[in-house]
């Protein structure tokens, strides 16, 4: 069985009623569910975490980089800053599907630019919380787990 990571910067907690204009009104534990039921059609376990401290999420990278087999990365505004970040993904060494609910690229200027993303082997930005079942679904391919209901992943 194969362990995906999915791991959420600072602020993602408060889903929902954070600028739903730009998040939209799903909350963070709405998503994980979206992904928990994904994550059955092709067997994977997930470790679904979000904190808003760098080093809790450079801390959980690695107590996981001998666990999980990919992430789901969703760093937040730290996506823009965290050179400690890029670093930590870069030394989790396993594939990264870098996700944003929002199309940073549309947005103001200091967006435009992930740290991270260098680090990540994908990245999905604009689509909402469909990106993280996206996401989901290019790391089931990429660790070859299969979709028990038959479907194409
Ligand atoms: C975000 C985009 C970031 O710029 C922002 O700081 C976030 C959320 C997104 O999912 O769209 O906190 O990562």
């Amino acid at each position: 069985m194969s362990r995906v990571l999915v791991l959420n910067g600072p602020n993602l907690g408060s889903l929902g009623r954070r600028e739903p204009e730009v998040y939209g009104t799903a909350t963070l534990a709405d998503i994980e569910q979206m992904l928990r039921d994904r994550a059955t059609r092709y067997a994977i376990d997930i470790r679904f975490e979000q904190s808003n401290h760098e080093g809790a999420l450079i801390d959980i990278l690695e107590e996981e980089r001998d666990r999980a087999d990919a992430c789901i990365l969703n760093g937040g505004a730290l996506t823009h800053t965290s050179i400690a970040l890029l670093d930590a993904v870069r030394g989790f060494a396993k594939p990264v599907v870098e996700v944003h609910l929002s199309n940073i690229h549309a947005r103001e200027p200091f967006r435009h630019t992930s740290l991270t993303a260098s680090a990540a082997r994908g990245i999905i930005a604009g689509l909402g919380p469909h990106g993280y079942v996206l996401a989901l679904d290019a790391l089931a391919r990429l660790l070859g787990a299969s979709d028990t209901t038959g479907g194409a992943a």
